[in-house]
Protein backbone atom coordinates (compact mmCIF):
# COMPACT_ATOMS: atom_id res chain seq x y z
CA UNK A 1 0.00 0.00 0.00
CA UNK A 2 2.82 2.46 1.13
CA UNK A 3 4.69 1.52 -2.50
CA UNK A 4 1.49 2.19 -4.64
CA UNK A 5 1.00 5.50 -3.11
CA UNK A 6 4.59 6.72 -3.38
CA UNK A 7 4.28 5.70 -6.99
CA UNK A 8 1.06 8.40 -7.10
CA UNK A 9 1.18 11.81 -8.05
CA UNK A 10 0.51 14.24 -5.37
CA UNK A 11 -3.10 16.55 -6.59
CA UNK A 12 -3.79 19.30 -4.26
CA UNK A 13 -7.66 20.57 -4.99
CA UNK A 14 -8.38 23.89 -3.11
CA UNK A 15 -11.88 23.69 -3.03
CA UNK A 16 -15.24 21.17 -3.83
CA UNK A 17 -15.48 21.10 -7.59
CA UNK A 18 -18.40 19.36 -9.55
CA UNK A 19 -18.20 15.09 -9.67
CA UNK A 20 -17.26 15.28 -13.16
CA UNK A 21 -14.04 17.41 -12.77
CA UNK A 22 -13.28 15.07 -9.67
CA UNK A 23 -14.20 11.85 -11.93
CA UNK A 24 -11.52 12.73 -14.42
CA UNK A 25 -8.96 12.65 -11.62
CA UNK A 26 -9.80 9.48 -9.69
CA UNK A 27 -10.20 7.54 -12.72
CA UNK A 28 -6.66 8.53 -13.93
CA UNK A 29 -5.58 5.89 -11.41
CA UNK A 30 -2.35 8.20 -11.17
CA UNK A 31 -3.40 10.50 -8.63
CA UNK A 32 -3.07 11.15 -4.61
CA UNK A 33 -5.80 13.36 -4.71
CA UNK A 34 -6.58 15.82 -1.37
CA UNK A 35 -9.13 17.73 -1.39
CA UNK A 36 -9.85 20.32 0.49
CA UNK A 37 -13.43 18.90 0.89
CA UNK A 38 -15.48 22.17 1.79
CA UNK A 39 -17.52 25.10 -0.26
CA UNK A 40 -15.73 28.06 1.75
CA UNK A 41 -11.80 28.78 0.87
CA UNK A 42 -8.81 26.60 1.94
CA UNK A 43 -7.36 28.93 4.68
CA UNK A 44 -3.67 30.33 4.16
CA UNK A 45 -2.45 27.59 6.55
CA UNK A 46 -4.22 24.71 5.12
CA UNK A 47 -3.08 25.97 1.53
CA UNK A 48 0.59 25.66 2.77
CA UNK A 49 0.18 22.66 3.82
CA UNK A 50 -2.07 21.08 1.15
CA UNK A 51 0.72 22.09 -1.48
CA UNK A 52 3.82 20.41 0.25
CA UNK A 53 5.04 18.03 -2.09
CA UNK A 54 2.28 18.74 -4.29
CA UNK A 55 3.01 17.82 -8.62
CA UNK A 56 -0.04 19.33 -9.90
CA UNK A 57 -2.80 21.94 -7.79
CA UNK A 58 -6.19 22.92 -8.95
CA UNK A 59 -6.99 26.30 -7.45
CA UNK A 60 -9.50 28.92 -7.76
CA UNK A 61 -9.60 32.59 -8.58
CA UNK A 62 -9.78 33.27 -4.30
CA UNK A 63 -6.52 31.71 -3.99
CA UNK A 64 -3.51 33.66 -4.16
CA UNK A 65 -0.79 31.73 -5.58
CA UNK A 66 2.59 33.44 -4.88
CA UNK A 67 5.97 32.89 -3.81
CA UNK A 68 5.40 31.76 -0.67
CA UNK A 69 2.93 29.00 -1.65
CA UNK A 70 5.14 28.19 -4.27
CA UNK A 71 8.20 27.70 -2.08
CA UNK A 72 5.67 25.72 0.62
CA UNK A 73 4.98 23.43 -2.63
CA UNK A 74 8.65 22.74 -3.41
CA UNK A 75 10.04 21.13 -6.74
CA UNK A 76 7.42 18.88 -6.90
CA UNK A 77 5.27 20.95 -8.33
CA UNK A 78 4.71 20.90 -12.38
CA UNK A 79 0.89 22.26 -12.85
CA UNK A 80 -1.35 25.07 -11.74
CA UNK A 81 -4.58 24.27 -13.44
CA UNK A 82 -6.91 27.37 -12.40
CA UNK A 83 -10.83 26.77 -12.07
CA UNK A 84 -10.68 30.43 -13.93
CA UNK A 85 -9.93 32.01 -17.24
CA UNK A 86 -8.62 35.04 -14.98
CA UNK A 87 -5.07 34.56 -13.65
CA UNK A 88 -4.34 37.55 -11.98
CA UNK A 89 -4.49 35.41 -8.71
CA UNK A 90 -0.94 33.51 -9.87
CA UNK A 91 2.02 35.13 -9.73
CA UNK A 92 3.03 34.03 -13.55
CA UNK A 93 6.38 35.84 -13.78
CA UNK A 94 7.64 33.15 -10.71
CA UNK A 95 5.82 30.42 -11.98
CA UNK A 96 7.52 30.68 -15.19
CA UNK A 97 10.65 31.00 -13.82
CA UNK A 98 9.75 27.62 -11.98
CA UNK A 99 9.10 25.92 -15.17
CA UNK A 100 5.76 25.17 -13.27
CA UNK A 101 3.08 25.27 -16.57
CA UNK A 102 0.10 26.42 -16.09
CA UNK A 103 -4.01 25.52 -17.25
CA UNK A 104 -7.04 28.10 -17.37
CA UNK A 105 -10.47 27.62 -18.38
CA UNK A 106 -10.64 29.78 -21.56
CA UNK A 107 -13.86 29.87 -23.95
CA UNK A 108 -15.99 27.35 -22.38
CA UNK A 109 -17.76 30.39 -19.67
CA UNK A 110 -17.69 33.02 -22.52
CA UNK A 111 -21.58 32.30 -23.24
CA UNK A 112 -22.62 32.20 -19.24
CA UNK A 113 -20.58 34.94 -18.35
CA UNK A 114 -21.66 37.33 -21.05
CA UNK A 115 -25.07 36.23 -20.85
CA UNK A 116 -24.65 37.19 -17.15
CA UNK A 117 -23.09 40.83 -17.56
CA UNK A 118 -26.22 41.30 -20.27
CA UNK A 119 -28.09 40.46 -17.38
CA UNK A 120 -27.05 42.67 -14.79
CA UNK A 121 -26.70 45.77 -17.92
CA UNK A 122 -30.39 45.51 -18.36
CA UNK A 123 -31.02 44.88 -14.32
CA UNK A 124 -28.94 47.56 -13.65
CA UNK A 125 -30.27 50.25 -16.60
CA UNK A 126 -34.24 49.49 -16.14
CA UNK A 127 -33.61 49.08 -12.24
CA UNK A 128 -34.93 45.89 -11.97
CA UNK A 129 -34.15 44.71 -8.21
CA UNK A 130 -35.24 48.47 -6.97
CA UNK A 131 -38.72 47.75 -8.80
CA UNK A 132 -38.88 44.64 -7.12
CA UNK A 133 -38.25 45.80 -3.90
CA UNK A 134 -40.78 48.38 -4.19
CA UNK A 135 -43.28 45.61 -5.28
CA UNK A 136 -42.30 44.26 -1.97
CA UNK A 137 -42.51 47.16 0.44
CA UNK A 138 -45.73 48.99 -0.62
CA UNK A 139 -44.05 51.55 -2.80
CA UNK A 140 -46.38 50.39 -5.77
CA UNK A 141 -49.23 52.72 -5.39
CA UNK A 142 -50.12 52.95 -8.75
CA UNK A 143 -49.03 52.96 -12.66
CA UNK A 144 -47.20 56.37 -12.83
CA UNK A 145 -45.76 58.03 -15.86
CA UNK A 146 -42.73 59.62 -14.07
CA UNK A 147 -41.53 56.48 -11.63
CA UNK A 148 -39.12 53.89 -12.17
CA UNK A 149 -38.05 55.12 -15.23
CA UNK A 150 -34.39 53.67 -16.82
CA UNK A 151 -32.59 53.49 -20.01
CA UNK A 152 -32.86 51.53 -22.84
CA UNK A 153 -30.28 49.99 -25.70
CA UNK A 154 -32.27 51.03 -28.63
CA UNK A 155 -30.27 53.64 -30.38
CA UNK A 156 -27.54 53.55 -27.95
CA UNK A 157 -23.78 53.48 -28.20
CA UNK A 158 -21.97 50.70 -26.22
CA UNK A 159 -18.27 50.79 -25.12
CA UNK A 160 -16.58 47.78 -24.13
CA UNK A 161 -13.52 47.81 -22.76
CA UNK A 162 -11.68 44.94 -23.66
CA UNK A 163 -12.70 42.90 -26.27
CA UNK A 164 -11.61 39.87 -26.06
CA UNK A 165 -13.89 36.67 -25.93
CA UNK A 166 -15.78 37.77 -23.35
CA UNK A 167 -16.36 41.56 -24.27
CA UNK A 168 -16.80 40.53 -28.06
CA UNK A 169 -19.66 37.88 -27.22
CA UNK A 170 -21.41 40.46 -24.79
CA UNK A 171 -21.39 43.34 -27.60
CA UNK A 172 -22.78 40.39 -29.76
CA UNK A 173 -25.42 39.91 -27.24
CA UNK A 174 -26.28 43.22 -27.28
CA UNK A 175 -26.99 43.72 -30.70
CA UNK A 176 -30.00 42.84 -31.60
CA UNK A 177 -31.45 45.19 -28.84
CA UNK A 178 -30.85 48.05 -31.04
CA UNK A 179 -27.77 49.32 -30.13
CA UNK A 180 -26.47 51.55 -33.18
CA UNK A 181 -22.87 51.92 -32.70
CA UNK A 182 -19.86 50.00 -30.78
CA UNK A 183 -17.00 51.24 -29.51
CA UNK A 184 -14.02 49.31 -27.88
CA UNK A 185 -10.68 49.84 -26.39
CA UNK A 186 -7.62 47.52 -25.86
CA UNK A 187 -3.93 47.79 -25.98
CA UNK A 188 -4.26 47.43 -29.76
CA UNK A 189 -6.88 47.06 -31.95
CA UNK A 190 -8.56 43.85 -32.29
CA UNK A 191 -10.29 44.07 -36.24
CA UNK A 192 -11.21 40.57 -36.59
CA UNK A 193 -13.20 40.47 -33.43
CA UNK A 194 -14.57 44.37 -34.14
CA UNK A 195 -15.72 43.33 -37.54
CA UNK A 196 -18.17 41.02 -36.47
CA UNK A 197 -19.87 44.36 -34.49
CA UNK A 198 -18.93 46.94 -36.74
CA UNK A 199 -16.89 48.24 -33.40
CA UNK A 200 -14.68 50.97 -33.78
CA UNK A 201 -11.32 51.50 -31.84
CA UNK A 202 -10.77 54.39 -29.48
CA UNK A 203 -8.98 55.72 -27.04
CA UNK A 204 -10.52 55.11 -23.49
CA UNK A 205 -11.58 58.74 -22.76
CA UNK A 206 -13.62 59.04 -26.25
CA UNK A 207 -14.97 55.48 -25.00
CA UNK A 208 -16.35 57.41 -21.97
CA UNK A 209 -17.11 60.54 -23.47
CA UNK A 210 -18.95 58.75 -26.09
CA UNK A 211 -20.90 55.64 -24.47
CA UNK A 212 -24.35 55.62 -23.60
CA UNK A 213 -23.28 52.15 -21.68
CA UNK A 214 -19.90 51.25 -20.49
CA UNK A 215 -19.13 47.36 -20.38
CA UNK A 216 -15.95 46.49 -18.89
CA UNK A 217 -14.61 42.90 -19.85
CA UNK A 218 -10.49 43.04 -19.77
CA UNK A 219 -8.29 41.21 -18.17
CA UNK A 220 -7.11 42.45 -14.65
CA UNK A 221 -3.22 43.99 -14.84
CA UNK A 222 -1.01 46.45 -13.67
CA UNK A 223 -2.05 48.24 -16.66
CA UNK A 224 -5.82 47.94 -15.63
CA UNK A 225 -5.52 48.08 -11.85
CA UNK A 226 -7.89 51.47 -11.15
CA UNK A 227 -8.05 52.16 -14.84
CA UNK A 228 -11.75 53.01 -14.44
CA UNK A 229 -11.08 56.42 -12.06
CA UNK A 230 -12.54 59.22 -10.98
CA UNK A 231 -10.99 60.88 -14.40
CA UNK A 232 -12.46 58.12 -16.59
CA UNK A 233 -16.04 58.77 -14.54
CA UNK A 234 -16.01 62.21 -15.13
CA UNK A 235 -15.89 61.96 -18.46
CA UNK A 236 -18.87 59.72 -18.86
CA UNK A 237 -22.49 60.54 -20.21
CA UNK A 238 -24.72 62.17 -16.67
CA UNK A 239 -26.86 59.00 -18.45
CA UNK A 240 -24.59 56.23 -18.62
CA UNK A 241 -24.48 53.15 -17.24
CA UNK A 242 -21.37 51.51 -15.78
CA UNK A 243 -20.95 47.56 -15.76
CA UNK A 244 -18.04 45.70 -14.71
CA UNK A 245 -17.70 41.96 -14.87
CA UNK A 246 -14.16 41.49 -15.35
CA UNK A 247 -12.17 42.37 -11.60
CA UNK A 248 -12.93 44.47 -9.03
CA UNK A 249 -9.47 46.21 -8.93
CA UNK A 250 -10.12 47.58 -12.48
CA UNK A 251 -12.53 49.95 -10.91
CA UNK A 252 -11.63 52.42 -8.14
CA UNK A 253 -14.41 51.72 -5.87
CA UNK A 254 -14.61 55.32 -3.78
CA UNK A 255 -14.63 57.24 -7.49
CA UNK A 256 -17.03 55.03 -8.50
CA UNK A 257 -18.83 55.82 -5.15
CA UNK A 258 -18.68 59.47 -5.76
CA UNK A 259 -19.49 59.35 -9.37
CA UNK A 260 -23.02 57.83 -8.28
CA UNK A 261 -23.83 59.93 -5.57
CA UNK A 262 -23.14 63.45 -7.57
CA UNK A 263 -24.64 62.48 -10.16
CA UNK A 264 -22.03 62.05 -12.59
CA UNK A 265 -22.97 58.72 -13.70
CA UNK A 266 -26.95 57.20 -13.96
CA UNK A 267 -25.99 53.87 -12.67
CA UNK A 268 -23.45 50.83 -11.80
CA UNK A 269 -23.96 46.83 -12.22
CA UNK A 270 -20.73 45.00 -10.30
CA UNK A 271 -20.23 41.52 -10.55
CA UNK A 272 -16.74 42.05 -9.33
CA UNK A 273 -15.70 43.97 -6.50
CA UNK A 274 -12.66 44.40 -4.23
CA UNK A 275 -12.76 42.72 -1.50
CA UNK A 276 -15.00 39.90 -2.65
CA UNK A 277 -16.90 39.40 -0.82
CA UNK A 278 -18.10 43.05 -0.27
CA UNK A 279 -18.49 43.88 2.98
CA UNK A 280 -22.53 44.57 3.69
CA UNK A 281 -21.75 47.78 5.50
CA UNK A 282 -20.16 48.40 2.00
CA UNK A 283 -21.19 52.21 1.21
CA UNK A 284 -21.82 51.33 -2.42
CA UNK A 285 -24.66 48.75 -1.16
CA UNK A 286 -26.86 51.66 0.24
CA UNK A 287 -27.08 53.44 -3.20
CA UNK A 288 -30.43 52.02 -5.19
CA UNK A 289 -28.24 52.79 -8.41
CA UNK A 290 -25.97 50.57 -7.92
CA UNK A 291 -26.84 46.76 -8.23
CA UNK A 292 -23.98 44.36 -6.78
CA UNK A 293 -23.52 41.07 -7.89
CA UNK A 294 -21.64 37.88 -5.83
CA UNK A 295 -19.43 37.24 -8.84
CA UNK A 296 -21.73 35.01 -10.85
CA UNK A 297 -20.41 35.88 -14.05
CA UNK A 298 -19.78 31.74 -15.24
CA UNK A 299 -22.32 30.39 -12.53
CA UNK A 300 -24.43 27.98 -14.55
CA UNK A 301 -24.95 24.17 -13.87
CA UNK A 302 -23.38 23.47 -17.02
CA UNK A 303 -20.44 25.71 -17.37
CA UNK A 304 -19.08 24.62 -13.80
CA UNK A 305 -19.05 21.20 -14.70
CA UNK A 306 -17.20 21.62 -18.35
CA UNK A 307 -14.81 23.99 -16.55
CA UNK A 308 -14.23 21.05 -13.42
CA UNK A 309 -13.49 18.61 -16.75
CA UNK A 310 -11.42 21.30 -18.49
CA UNK A 311 -9.19 21.81 -15.04
CA UNK A 312 -9.02 18.02 -14.59
CA UNK A 313 -7.73 17.81 -18.56
CA UNK A 314 -5.38 20.03 -17.84
CA UNK A 315 -3.68 18.69 -15.07
CA UNK A 316 -3.85 15.53 -16.79
CA UNK A 317 -2.44 16.54 -19.63
CA UNK A 318 0.38 19.07 -17.94
CA UNK A 319 1.07 16.27 -15.12
CA UNK A 320 1.38 13.58 -18.10
CA UNK A 321 4.10 16.09 -20.39
CA UNK A 322 1.14 16.13 -23.01
CA UNK A 323 -0.37 19.67 -24.58
CA UNK A 324 -2.95 20.66 -22.19
CA UNK A 325 -6.68 21.43 -23.85
CA UNK A 326 -5.87 25.14 -22.01
CA UNK A 327 -2.88 25.68 -21.65
CA UNK A 328 -1.73 29.53 -20.29
CA UNK A 329 1.28 30.70 -22.81
CA UNK A 330 3.79 32.15 -20.56
P1 LIG B 1 -9.49 37.66 -23.14
O1 LIG B 1 -8.04 37.47 -22.91
O2 LIG B 1 -10.12 37.09 -24.35
O3 LIG B 1 -9.83 39.20 -23.10
C1 LIG B 1 -9.18 40.08 -22.25
C2 LIG B 1 -9.23 41.45 -22.84
O4 LIG B 1 -8.58 42.37 -21.96
C3 LIG B 1 -8.54 41.53 -24.19
O5 LIG B 1 -9.46 41.95 -25.16
C4 LIG B 1 -7.48 42.60 -23.97
O6 LIG B 1 -7.45 43.44 -25.09
C5 LIG B 1 -8.04 43.36 -22.77
N1 LIG B 1 -6.99 44.14 -22.15
C6 LIG B 1 -5.80 43.73 -21.69
N2 LIG B 1 -5.08 44.80 -21.28
C7 LIG B 1 -5.86 45.87 -21.50
C8 LIG B 1 -5.69 47.26 -21.30
N3 LIG B 1 -4.55 47.76 -20.80
N4 LIG B 1 -6.70 48.10 -21.61
C9 LIG B 1 -7.86 47.62 -22.11
N5 LIG B 1 -8.07 46.31 -22.35
C10 LIG B 1 -7.08 45.46 -22.05
O7 LIG B 1 -10.19 37.11 -21.81
P2 LIG B 1 -11.73 36.73 -21.57
O8 LIG B 1 -12.58 37.62 -22.40
O9 LIG B 1 -11.89 35.27 -21.68
O10 LIG B 1 -11.87 37.14 -20.02
C11 LIG B 1 -11.71 38.47 -19.63
C12 LIG B 1 -11.73 38.62 -18.13
O11 LIG B 1 -13.03 38.44 -17.61
C13 LIG B 1 -10.90 37.58 -17.36
O12 LIG B 1 -9.54 37.98 -17.30
C14 LIG B 1 -11.55 37.59 -16.00
O13 LIG B 1 -10.90 38.50 -15.15
C15 LIG B 1 -12.96 38.07 -16.25
N6 LIG B 1 -13.98 37.04 -16.02
C16 LIG B 1 -14.96 37.28 -15.09
C17 LIG B 1 -15.98 36.38 -14.90
C18 LIG B 1 -17.04 36.63 -13.91
O14 LIG B 1 -17.53 35.69 -13.31
N7 LIG B 1 -17.45 37.86 -13.69
C19 LIG B 1 -16.02 35.11 -15.64
C20 LIG B 1 -14.94 34.95 -16.58
C21 LIG B 1 -13.97 35.90 -16.75
P3 LIG B 1 -6.07 43.71 -25.86
O15 LIG B 1 -5.29 42.43 -25.84
O16 LIG B 1 -6.50 44.16 -27.18
O17 LIG B 1 -5.41 44.80 -25.06
C1 LIG C 1 -12.96 33.56 -14.17
O1 LIG C 1 -13.00 32.44 -14.71
O2 LIG C 1 -11.96 34.29 -14.22
C2 LIG C 1 -14.19 34.03 -13.48
O3 LIG C 1 -14.00 35.16 -12.73
C3 LIG C 1 -14.93 32.97 -12.75
O4 LIG C 1 -15.41 32.04 -13.65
Amino acid sequence: KMIASQQLMKVFVTRRIPQEGMKVLSQSGIFDVQLWDSNEPVPRVELLRGVAGAHGLICLLSDKIDNEVLDAAGTSLKVISTFSVGFDHLAIDEIKQRGIRVGYTPEVLTDATAELTVALLLATARRLPEAVEEVKNGGWSTWKPLWLCGYGLSGSTVGVVGLGRIGLSIAKRLKPFGVTRFLYTGRQPRPENAAEIQGEYVPLDKLAEESDFVVVSCALTPETQGMCNKDFFAKMKKTAVFVNSSRGAVVNQDDLYNALTSGQIAAAGLDVTVPEPLPTSHPLLTLKNCVVLPHIGSATYATRGTMSVLVANNLLAGLKGESMPSELKL
